[in-house]
Order: C-alpha cells, then structure tokens, then sequence
C-alpha cells in the first residue's frame, strides 16, 4: 500500500520512517516534509488542507496520517472522510480536547476525571479577581492553540496577573487568548501517557521522559523538547491500569457519550501524579515530539495494521507489541551566532527558543553509519550553493539506540559530536 504522512518535523520523519520499514507499506510520501526527510522518503510541498486532498487523490494513496495538531482542528480528517479517503486522527469536532482547554477541563470536572482546581474566564476583569480570591498559586493557560506556549506557571500573585494581562489583553497569542482557564498549581511527578483508540478500546503506548527546558539541569526557557528517552522507569502494567481507569478511558467514553461520536486516533494525556492520582493537566490530539521519535522505534507491530485497527474499530483485535530497548534522543539546536548583514556585524542572537540565525550548513551527517544510530531531520532546508542547511530552532534529532539508557545515551552522544553547524548546541543531560 501507498501511505501519505503529514507533518514536517521530527515527529514526521519518525512516523514516515515506521512506515516505511512496514512490510506492507510499499510507499511512503511526506506533505511537506522537509529536506532531511526527504533524503529517503519522497517529498511533495503541499500544506493547505485542499492542496493535501488533491495530493491523496491525485497520488491514489491508501492510507493518510496526520502528525501536527493544526490540521486536525481544522477538519482535514474530516476533508478526507468525506473522500472515503482511510485516515488516521480524530474528527475536528473531536479535536477540540486540544483545540480548547476550557472545554476538555469542564467535561473533566462533569465526569469526574481528576484535574486541578480550576475556573473558566472570558475577560480579564474576573479573572484577574479570582487570582486575588484564591489563595495558592495558579497557571494560567490560553484556551486555544498557541504551540505549546500558552500555559504560564506562576509563582505569585503578580505574575498571575501579568499571564492574564498578556494572553487577554495584550493577547501575545491572539484568539487562542480569549478565553482562559486558571488553575491550581499542583506539585508532583509529570509524565506525558500516549494511547492509540479506536473510541473503544484504548492501547496504552511506551512511556517516555522528556525535556522542555533549553539548557542543562532542566534550567532556561521552555522549548518544543530538547531531547527524550524511552522506557521510562515508571512505565508498565501498573502506572497503564491507574492511567486507563482514571483518566483515558472515562475521558474516551465521556466525549463519546456527550457528543455522540467517538474519538479515534492517538490522545496525548498530559499528567501530574501526586502521590497515587494522575491529574489531567491537558489533553493534545496527537503524537508528541520528540516523544514519537523514541516511542515509535519501539513499536513492532505495523503501523498500517494499527492504523487500519484504529479506522475500523477493531483496536481490540490484535495485541500491539513492543520491544524493550532503549531509545536516547538528543536534539540539535540553533545556539548563539553572530549576525551579519551586507558584510557588516548586527550582534549576537542568543539561540533557541530566542532568536536564532537560519541557512547555516550542516555537515557530519555522512561520517555517521552506526546502526544503533538514526537522524530525524526538523528545521532543515536545502540550499543549491551549500547543501542541507539549518532552517529552524530544533534542527535534527539523534537517536541511539542500546540495551540500556546508558549505551542508547552514548550513542546518541558519540554521533551528535561528529555533526557540525554554526552555532549548534545541545543539552548533555539527556538520560543522565
Ligand atoms: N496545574 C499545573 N500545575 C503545575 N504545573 C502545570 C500545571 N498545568 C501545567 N503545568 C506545567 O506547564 C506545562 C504546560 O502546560 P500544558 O497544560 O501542558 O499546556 P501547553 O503544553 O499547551 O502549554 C506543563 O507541561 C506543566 O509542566
Ligand atoms: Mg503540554
């Protein structure tokens, strides 16, 4: 079978990559992609969801699956259904348990899922009187999509005022700010749970560990990830049933009996374990990144049997394996560089998640031919003069692979030195 892949990040290339080593799989197209990835699986520029229906049809594939949140609120499962067109990923209707935090808290609260202490606000006035009548501190979070950064953690009154002023008034992330939900800080244990559902039957997927923050010792600004390992010690049958009880399953079950349609796809449960209860912190839609890039390597049964298990709603038919060796990603950033323009120096840019420069070559990749090694292309682009260059804040992952976190670390570790940008940076910490 033929099976389109959309994205064109990391998390892309690692689903892309699953695919194409499926023995049912005989090609594997990428929309957009970008130009790592398309060094082995071919790549066509389409983005809009129109330009992605044409490609589906005109490229008579067999199977679509969607990586990134934004298409799937926009409705392109939706697009493709109503093309008879197999996809993978929830209905814009069901997208909403990211689209909107508001709403995915409110059915929490209605059923019963664990979640912090919250309240709903749709001005800044109200808002801003909670922050003074409750007495612990609070995170603030935009309603609406904002990539990943629309949630402020604050430690006083102060700067709980401030998040509000700035996603409502000041409305740094637009629409998405206008509604917000303002919780209680909670203190505990954070882990992000994946499933695949059919709407019935949930698979809990490996655990992975991640890292938001930019440098060492979980210090800096948030970022997308800088790095990720799987397994996880916590992961099992144990933390799987205290998960799938308390959380995916009334929340799977409560959608679908609201709103009488079912959620199928990949959910995405991002948790604080404090002490034995997982509280729901948000709920994504999709595979993260780079967790996907250190689950999926463990997955020994074919995606496309997955995938078809998932359309067809018979996830409960066929058990979904794992393998048990250790993945170590290390992602490769943008760091500080000095900025030039018409041959004159304009200063420094600190680097990812600040501003970052953009077209620096990239070199190294072909001094790497370790089987225990394998690169998943995010910010790069090809240049005619220069070859791959750099062309975002997270630019590749390196992913070693060992039968412990220490050899899967070295690995990754050993490979990511040989490569070489301007000012390319990484964490050292990944797996320690
Ligand atoms: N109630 C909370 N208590 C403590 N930390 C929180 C809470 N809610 C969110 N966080 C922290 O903020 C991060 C981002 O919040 P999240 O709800 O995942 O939204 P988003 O990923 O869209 O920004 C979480 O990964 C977590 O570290
Ligand atoms: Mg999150």
């Amino acid at each position: 079978m033929k099976v389109l892949v959309v994205d064109s990040g990391g998390r892309g290339h690692a689903i892309a990559w699953q695919f194409k080593n499926d023995p049912n799989v005989k090609e594997v197209i990428c929309a957009p992609g970008n130009a790592g990835i398309a060094l082995e699986i071919r790549c066509r520029n389409a983005k809009k969801s129109e330009e992605i229906i044409d490609l589906a049809k005109s490229e008579k594939v067999d199977l679509v699956f969607i990586g990134p949140e934004s298409p799937l609120t926009n409705g392109i499962v939706d697009l493709l259904n109503s093309e008879d067109m197999p996809v993978v990923g929830p209905v814009k209707k069901a997208s909403i348990l990211e689209g909107s935090k508001a709403y995915t808290k409110l059915l929490c609260r209605e059923i019963g899922v664990p979640v912090a202490e919250f309240e709903v606000f749709d001005g800044p006035e109200a808002a801003k009187d909670y922050i003074e009548y409750v007495k612990y501190p609070v995170v603030v979070k935009a309603d609406g999509l904002a990539q990943g950064k629309g949630s402020i953690v604050c430690t006083d009154k102060q700067e709980a005022h401030q998040a509000v002023t700035q996603l409502m008034i000041e409305k740094i992330f637009g629409d998405a700010g206008n509604k917000v939900v303002i919780e209680k800080r909670l203190y505990g244990k954070e882990i992000s749970f994946f499933v695949f559902t059919d709407g019935e039957t949930i698979v809990p997927m490996p655990v992975a560990q991640d890292y938001k923050r930019a440098y060492d010792n979980d210090e800096g600004l948030n970022t997308g990830g800088m790095g990720a390992y799987s397994p996880h010690s916590l992961e099992g049958g144990e933390l799987n049933k205290l998960v799938s009880e308390k959380v995916a399953r009334p929340l799977i079950q409560g959608f679908s009996e609201k709103e009488g349609i079912p959620y199928k796809g990949v959910l995405y449960l991002g948790l604080m374990l404090v002490e034995e209860t997982p509280y729901l912190l948000e709920a994504n839609v999709r595979l993260g990144d780079p967790e996907a890039e250190v689950i999926l390597p463990r997955l020994k049964t074919p995606m496309s049997d997955i995938s078809f298990q998932i359309i067809n709603g018979v996830l409960s038919e066929r058990e979904v394996e794992w393998n048990q060796d250790y993945y170590c990603d290390v992602v490769a950033a943008a760091g500080r560089t000095k900025q030039f323009r018409n041959g004159k120096s304009k200063g420094w840019y600190s680097g990812y998640p600040a501003r970052y420069g953009k077209g620096y070559p990239i070199s190294g990749i072909e001094d790497i031919n370790d089987p225990d090694c394998k690169i998943f292309f995010a910010g790069v682009s090809i240049s005619e003069k220069k070859g791959l260059v750099t062309d975002g804040g997270r630019v590749l992952h390196v992913v070693g692979r060992g039968r412990t976190l220490q050899e899967a670390r070295a690995v990754a570790y050993r490979n990511i030195a040989k490569i070489h940008f301007e000012g390319i940076r990484y964490r050292t910490d990944i797996g320690k």
